[in-house]
């Protein structure tokens, strides 16, 4: 049944939360895992939809995956050559991440495998994946448009590539880099502009010799991956949503607990300080290889800015909130260079203008970004295209709107960030689940 949520005008955050474990690192250590020697032990595992097809996957695979406790994921490798085929699809739900990833790691296989995903994943682009994976001598089909499904033939072996991204992707990075563990020889990926590098790191972690730095990384096959255990900071995309609403709503002092810091995530903060956003660091430290800290963040009034260019790769996931704080914000917002974005869970710049106008902000869509005038939310019913992240926004900006606030179809909410309206009623935020209305 589909679910909805009402929202309206609430208190600022204040206290401490802590959001649930990253998405990106909880995939690769399922992935890794699964295909390292021993058993790895995941601590702050994110219990999402997401994260649990991909675990699902590994189990149809052959890998034996346990959850003795919540967030705790015991994942039993079988080595880099352990995966048994199965003729039934695998289905990585909403996940971009998990597809992506998993194409490169299964082109390496003996055995043919079907990909397949929910109606907004299966809208997605997937040449850029399977483009380097069959020059690396991989066989795969794609539907007409390049979308899923997937479906890799059994390999007759990869050999290694030297491939430049044409777009700043980590996914296709890391598709490329998992099926240079299986290639012949060596396998070069050349960035446009650094992107998240826990494949990289987790890879070291996991006993691989990899050499890497921003922009650039390369390994080769033939190596073997020993279990570990793997500590998964909480999620700075997830964190996103409450340092935008203790930013906005007047009265907030809200600390968010241990969120991981990797400075190819947190772009989000540098734009909210410059326009005039109060966010400390506290007990920033090193959690299991990556830098954690403690953030508070108290109400400030914001200016509009032009979102530097250099910035999008490390916010790429938080212009939705941004979007948010821009319609906060006095004076104009420009965001540019970020047409990525029309890809990603929904159309980004299309949704959020969409939901954006019918509370009354006024919005310019331009083919890359958008131009977003500050100004007050007003009432009515945003529809959220399935877009967990979009739910996410919307429900931020009914606390400083000045009437109810419906978003419709929020289940996808799941897939990243289970117990979201819990933390937030928490924080003191106003936000119900209720029964789905026919708003589209
Ligand atoms: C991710 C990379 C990014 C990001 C996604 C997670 C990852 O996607 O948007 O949410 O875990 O590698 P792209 O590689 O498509 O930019």
């Amino acid at each position: 049944m589909r679910q909805d949520w009402r929202a309206a005008a609430g208190g600022g955050p204040r206290g401490t939360v802590r959001v649930p474990g990253d998405k990106s690192v909880s995939h690769r250590a399922v992935m890794l895992g699964a295909l390292a020697e021993g058993t790895t032990e995941i601590r702050g595992f994110l219990e999402g939809e997401d994260t649990r097809a991909t675990a699902r996957i590994f189990r149809q695979l052959g890998v034996r995956i346990e959850t003795p406790a919540p967030t705790l994921c015991m994942v039993h490798g079988v080595g880099l050559h352990g995966l048994r085929g199965t003729p039934d699809t695998l289905d990585c739900g909403n996940a971009g991440t998990g597809m992506r990833l998993l194409a490169g790691v299964l082109a390496g296989q003996a055995f043919d495998s079907v990909l397949i995903g929910d109606a907004s994943l299966t809208r997605r682009p997937m040449r850029r994946v399977t483009d380097p994976l069959t020059a690396m001598g991989a066989r795969i089909d794609t539907g007409p448009a390049g979308t899923p499904p997937l479906r890799l033939h059994a390999s007759s072996g990869l050999q290694g590539i030297d491939y430049r991204l044409p777009v700043a992707s980590a996914q296709v990075k890391s598709a490329v880099l998992l099926a240079g563990l299986y290639a012949q020889g060596e396998t070069v990926v050349r960035e446009p502009h650094p992107t998240r590098d826990y494949t990289e790191r987790m890879l070291a972690t996991f006993g691989w010799p990899i050499e890497y730095r921003p922009g650039f990384a390369r390994l080769r096959g033939g190596e073997r991956l020993v279990a570990t255990r793997v500590d998964v900071p909480a999620d700075f995309s997830s964190a996103a949503f409450f340092i935008v609403a203790a930013t906005v709503i007047p009265g907030s002092e809200l600390r968010l607990q241990a969120v991981g810091m990797n400075p190819r995530r947190t772009g989000l903060v540098q734009a909210l300080r410059l326009m005039g956003a109060d966010i400390r660091e506290e007990n920033a430290r090193d959690d299991g290889g990556e830098p954690v800290a403690d953030l508070v963040v108290r109400h400030a009034a914001l200016r509009g800015i032009d979102v530097p260019p250099a910035l999008v790769p490390d916010m790429i996931d938080e212009f939705p909130a941004l979007f948010i704080a821009a319609a906060c914000a006095q004076g104009r917002t420009v965001v540019r260079d970020a047409a990525e974005l029309r890809v990603k869970e929904s159309d980004r710049i299309a949704t959020m203008a969409m939901g954006l106008r019918t509370l009354g902000i006024a919005i310019e869509e331009t083919p890359d970004g958008a131009v977003i005038e500050g100004g007050r939310f007003g009432s009515g019913t945003v529809d959220s295209h399935d877009d967990h992240r979009i739910a996410m926004s919307f429900a931020v900006a009914a606390q400083v709107a000045d009437g109810e606030v419906r978003i419709a179809d929020i289940a996808n909410v799941a897939t990243s960030f289970p117990g979201f309206v819990g933390l937030a009623v928490q924080a003191g935020m106003t936000l119900t689940a209720v029964a789905g209305s026919d708003a589209r």
